[in-house]
């Protein structure tokens, strides 16, 4: 694998939104996993809220049990959560910002003044050889503070950088961009292994898989909804594909 290889996680929240819209058991998180493996995945993603509004404990552990790539746990710095991460060990832990009301995960973790009460959380990860990654703004406050926790990871969040593009505020998105570049760059100085994500598009991917420092993005809810209209298996390899023509300097700026 070459070393500008950018690995994609898929979300699969959002499969088990529609499962829950009935109750039922479809459609499956874990069938979709294995469609996003097949499909060119390097690893699945799964935000267990505390409300479980989507993914539920059972999907967890059929994810843990059953997909041989790395398995990405978002949850919120909870007692509760810590106790579901050191059960199945996953390879990695993403800790993030919850708020009951919130439609999803709006802003990163303000690691500067949560310091105090995430430190235990990175420590006892850390111990049980889970990857520890910090969802942040990419921010130099942020960024010294997650390094400082300790954490091997940071994951930048795009979210405000799609909402300006959707919106059509072409300005205030590329600054934005400019600062994940530079967060980027910074969290690379200090030693942080850094990834992206948040309401990435196939519009918006580009640019963001061009940077270099970045090693991992994060997808989901795109990549489901777009499965409505041409397929899972063909909306992940759409994605894939443009990462890789980024990666390779094409597609990386909107002209
Ligand atoms: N990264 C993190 C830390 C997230 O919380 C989410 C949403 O669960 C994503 C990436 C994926 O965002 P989206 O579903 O908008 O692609």
């Amino acid at each position: 694998m070459s070393v500008r290889h950018l690995r994609l996680g898929v979300n699969i929240d959002h499969v088990a939104t529609i499962r829950n819209a009935r109750g039922g058991r479809h459609p499956e998180p874990l069938r979709a996993a294995q469609v996003a493996v097949a499909a060119g995945a390097d690893g699945i993603t799964a935000h267990l809220r505390e409300d479980r509004r989507h993914i539920s404990d059972e999907d967890i552990e059929e994810l843990a049990r059953k997909i041989d790539k790395p398995l990405n746990l978002e949850m919120a710095a909870t007692e509760e959560m810590l106790t579901i991460a050191l059960r199945h060990k996953p390879h990695a832990v993403c800790l993030v910002p919850e708020k009951r009301e919130e439609r999803t995960t709006e802003g990163g973790l303000d690691v500067a003044s949560g310091h105090n009460h995430l430190a235990p959380f990175v420590r006892e990860l850390a111990a049980a050889k889970i990857r520890v990654s910090l969802f942040v703004e990419a921010h130099p406050v942020q960024l010294a503070v997650a390094k400082a926790l300790g954490a091997h990871v940071v994951e930048l969040h795009t979210g405000a950088y799609c909402d300006a593009h959707a919106q059509g505020d072409f300005a205030k998105r590329d600054k934005i961009l400019e600062q994940l570049k530079a967060g980027a760059k910074e969290a690379a100085r200090l030693g942080l292994e850094c990834h992206a994500g948040h309401g990435l598009t196939f519009e918006t991917v580009g640019p963001v898989a061009a940077i270099p420092e970045v090693v991992e993005l994060n997808i989901g809810h795109f990549l489901v909804g777009e499965a409505i209209f041409i397929g899972l298996d063909a909306s992940i390899r759409r994605m894939r594909q443009l990462m890789d023509e980024a990666r390779g300097g094409a597609g990386t700026s909107f002209a």
